[in-house]
């Protein structure tokens, strides 16, 4: 089982990474972490290259992502909110999903395996929705072909931090359980 997690914070000890953290303590199996801050990834510029064939001509810290998304079982999206959105690096890295995306629309070809498992993790200070991060990570999950089938969230960072969170720990370690199991229907 391989379970492949972006994490969109800048803060290595932050609330994002502690509950990433938390959940690679329960999960077995191979785990990669993409942290969109340090990954060295432009976003798109509409080249429209990949309308006439597969692929992104822009080759750059995507390249490694690219074949994670390919090899990856399950599919992990966690963000702090900022400005109801996840945060613009991620948005960045995800905006590169558009190849995947003319595959299918242009050239008929769907370059994504189907039936992986998806699950979106969120933090917020508690100052403003997070409806709109939560529905663009529900989207790029389904363009990797790993429709959302969980969400965790701790959206009182600014009086609750995640590691004081009991609920969100909770639910990100039985979401690495739920993970496990999959992986073990996979055997
Ligand atoms: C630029 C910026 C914008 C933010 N926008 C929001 C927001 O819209 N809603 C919210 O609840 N929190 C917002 N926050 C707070 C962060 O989401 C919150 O502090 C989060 O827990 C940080 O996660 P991290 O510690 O993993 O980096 C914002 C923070 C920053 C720096």
């Amino acid at each position: 089982m391989k379970t492949l997690i972006f994490n969109g914070s800048p803060r290595p000890d932050g609330n994002t990474s502690f509950l990433i953290d938390e959940l690679r303590s329960v999960l077995e199996g191979e785990t990669v972490v993409v942290n969109a801050y340090t990954a060295n990834v432009a976003p798109c510029i509409d080249c429209r290259e990949c309308w006439d064939s597969y692929g992104c001509i822009i080759h750059d810290g995507m390249d490694e992502i690219y074949g994670h998304i390919f090899a990856a079982d399950a599919i992990v999206i966690a963000s702090p909110v900022y400005n109801c959105e996840l945060t613009p690096p991620l948005l960045g890295i995800f905006s590169r999903l558009q190849s995947f995306y003319a595959a299918l629309r242009f050239l008929g070809v769907r370059l994504i395996p189907k039936g992986r498992f998806g699950a979106v993790v969120l933090t917020g200070g508690g100052d403003g929705s997070s409806a709109h991060a939560e529905s663009s990570a529900r989207m790029f999950l389904r363009h990797m072909g790993a429709p959302p089938q969980a969400l965790v969230t701790s959206l009182k960072t600014d009086s609750l931090l995640a590691c004081e969170d009991d609920r969100a720990i909770e639910d990100i370690r039985a979401l690495g359980r739920t993970i496990n199991e999959i992986g073990k229907t996979k055997q």
